[in-house]
Formats: C-alpha cells, structure tokens, sequence
C-alpha cells in the first residue's frame, strides 16, 4: 500500500501565519535553513509535552512504553505518506549518514567494486565510501554535475560500467542546489543491474519527494532541515524488491522477529524495521511526524513556488555585481531554494562572520572538493520576506565595494 500526502494551495502572502511560529526569525534573518532550519513552536510543544508524559507516568511502564511505540508506527505511516512509500519499506534511522553506511555494508561490496558519487556531495556521502576504498578495494568514481540534465547524463555513461555495483548521490546537492535528474539515472542504472542511493537532506522539506517516481532502491532523510524539525532522527527508504535481498548489518535489539541461542539464528522482522537496533529517541521521532505534518499544512507546492520567487528575486539583485559569480542553476526544473555563488579573491569565511555579526545568518561551502574553492550558501526557504533578500543583497554589495 502506497501512502500519499494531501497538498494545500495557499496564496503566498499567507505565510506569515506559519512564520510566526518560528521565534528563532525574531533574532535573525535565517538564511541556512541547508545548515539546520528553525524549529516551529508546535513542535516543540510536541517534544515539551512527550518529555512531561515520560516524567510524570514513569518511562518503563509498560502501557507508556506501548503509547510512545504506538505513536512511533504512526509516524512511520506519515513518513511512508511524505515519501510516497509502503511503512513496511520504512526503517528510523538516526542520521542520514547512518543510513547509507548500512546501505554501504549490507551490499557486501567486493574488491574491485565500483561506486559512482557525485561530485557535490555532502561528506555523508563521501567518507562511507572512502573508507570502503580501503577496508574493502572497492573504487569510487565521482560524477562531475554541471547544470544541465543532458550533460550530467553524459558524463554519467562515460563513468559507468558492468564494475559499477551503486550509484549514491543527493536528490538536491548542499552545495549548488541542483535538483539531479534522479528518474533518468536510475533507469541507466537499473538497466544495468545497479542499484541507486538518495540522499535527501537537502530535498525533504524543500521539493516534492515521490521514492516511487525517483525509482531509486534507497532514500535517506532526515529532520533538522528544510522539514524545520529536530536533529537526529531520521528515516531511510528501502524499496520492497530490494529489502528481501539484503541483510543488516549491524544489529541487535529491536530488530529481530525471534531468535535462537541454541542453533545461531537470528529470524529478522520481514521488513525494513529488521535495520533498527538499540535505544531510538521516541520523543524526537514523534516530533519528526509533527515536522511532516507542519510542512503539509504550509503545501509542498507553496513551498516550491515561494523558493524559486526568492530565488528569482535574489538573482536579479546579485547579476551583475563585479566579481560575483552564481554557481545554482537558473533553469527552474534544476533549481531550488538553495542558492550559491562566489565573490573572486574574497575570504567567504569572514564574510559569513561579518553577516552573523548582522544577524544575517548564511553559511560557506567547499564548492570545488578538488580544488578547494570556497563560496557563499544562501538557504532561501518558503519563511524568508522579499525585504529580507534586500537586506542580504545590500550587504553583499557593501562588502564587494568595501
Ligand atoms: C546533503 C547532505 N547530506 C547529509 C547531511 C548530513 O545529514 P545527517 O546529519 O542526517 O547524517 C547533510 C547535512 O549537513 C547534507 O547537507
């Protein structure tokens, strides 16, 4: 059974109600929601009141052990709707990074194996694999990303081969914000035989997420994001024909149906909840949902719509500044709420410093991994105002004049 989320259409100008539930934009214009997004007062009541339930009831008792794992399938069920996926094809994950280094181990990958990453992705997706370089021989082959759909996929097919076992990359990358045509690589890779990994840090939250669309075999995600929820909790996507082949693993308690001390076997739950082992943190997961459910009340469309506008509008203000040069894509279908560029023989850091110091919070990245390069991230999410995207551009103009 596939889940699907309602959307709401809203007129743009009725963001305001939802913004407001966000104290932390009183402090700050808060332009790196790809860092870590504002937590919404609903969701904090949710954590506030969970954590009073647990201290009042006593946490071990059984019927308040019950309700917390009750709540927990509910929101698996949510995360299943948000995705466009089955809960059984659902499994809590603390972090994406957690995630795909199960995916990384449970595909028992072989000296000589290939592994296909882009080249913007987040060290999530990059250390995993790194290591496997020498802990198993496997090689890891990085797809160059450049802004346009046909290119990638060129490059992509000069890199693939009968070696390559996994291709990982991000839906939405941290670092230009490019949405990659994921539906196009994983038909080349499943024709292939080759199973494809999503990260979607940068996606949840900020674009429309349909696993059953993309076609990939994995998707990670996580919280603290554009969903505005809180950090570490997570969940990963497995799809149903693939679940059945690949073994956990690490494991322990939690993930097994039954075991037998006697003769060695584990019998795992026969679905994705056979990869959850140990102690998970039930108040933030049921937060989680509550971060699904405020980001369906604002509607993934509204959402999208409002991003590529500020976006829009920001480009306008930089293009054409000396020396300023934008690296996210300005194609729509490519672009997202993610926007980055960066300003020759300037130190990016300090200018990100100089901006916190006027409550302008942005972030920089690493934008060439090779050569180092550093730029500017801004996170434009469906909360910030046009006279904010005015305040940051006379900034930026002040400071490229001096
Ligand atoms: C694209 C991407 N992937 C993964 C991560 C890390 O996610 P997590 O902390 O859930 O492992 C980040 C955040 O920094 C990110 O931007």
């Amino acid at each position: 059974m596939y889940l699907s989320i309602e959307v709401t259409v809203m007129e743009s100008n009725n963001f305001i109600k939802y913004r407001e539930q966000l104290p932390a934009l009183k402090k700050s214009i808060y332009l790196n929601t790809g860092g870590s997004g504002p937590l919404p007062i609903p969701i904090l009541e949710e954590i506030k009141s969970t954590y009073e339930y647990l201290a009042t009831e006593g946490q071990i008792l059984i019927p308040v052990v019950n309700n917390m794992k009750a709540k927990a399938e509910k929101v698996r069920n949510t995360i299943a709707s948000f995705l466009g996926a089955s809960p059984e094809e659902i499994s809590f994950t603390r972090c994406i990074t957690e995630g795909i280094n199960t995916i990384a181990y449970a595909m028992d990958l072989q000296r000589g194996d290939e592994v296909i990453i882009s080249d913007q992705e987040n060290p999530a997706f990059i250390l995993p694999f790194l290591n496997l370089v020498h802990i198993k021989g496997i090689k890891v082959k990085k797809l160059k990303i450049e802004n346009s759909i046909e290119k990638i996929i060129q490059n992509l097919k000069e890199i693939i081969n009968t070696k390559t076992k996994l291709i990982a990359l991000s839906h939405v990358t941290h670092v230009s914000g490019i949405q990659l045509p994921v539906t196009e690589i994983c038909n080349i890779a499943h024709s292939m035989g080759i199973l494809v990994a999503v990260d979607g840090a940068q996606a949840c939250g900020q674009v429309d997420v349909n696993v059953k669309f993309l076609g990939c075999d994995f998707y990670l995600m996580t919280c603290h994001k554009w969903l505005c929820g809180p950090e570490g909790v997570g969940a990963m996507y497995i799809d149903e024909k693939t679940l059945g082949k690949i073994r956990p693993p690490f494991t322990g308690v939690g993930a097994q149906e039954s075991f037998d001390f006697e003769n060695d076997i584990i019998v795992f739950h026969d679905n994705a909840k056979k990869f959850e082992f140990g102690g998970r943190h039930l108040p933030l997961y049921h937060a989680m949902g509550k971060a699904i459910e405020f980001n369906a009340q604002i509607g993934i469309n509204n959402i999208v719509k409002r991003s590529r506008e500020l976006a829009e509008n920001l480009r306008y203000r930089l293009k054409g500044l000396k020396g300023l040069n934008i690296i996210s894509p300005e194609n729509k279908e490519l672009s997202t709420g993610i926007f980055t560029f960066f300003i020759e023989n300037a130190d990016h850091e300090l200018i990100v410093r100089r901006a916190a110091e006027k409550n302008i919070i942005i972030q920089w990245r690493t934008i060439d991994l090779i050569k180092k390069t550093k730029g500017i991230r801004v996170s434009l999410a469906w909360f910030i105002t046009d006279e904010e995207i005015e305040t940051l551009t006379d900034f930026i103009e002040k400071t490229i004049k001096g």
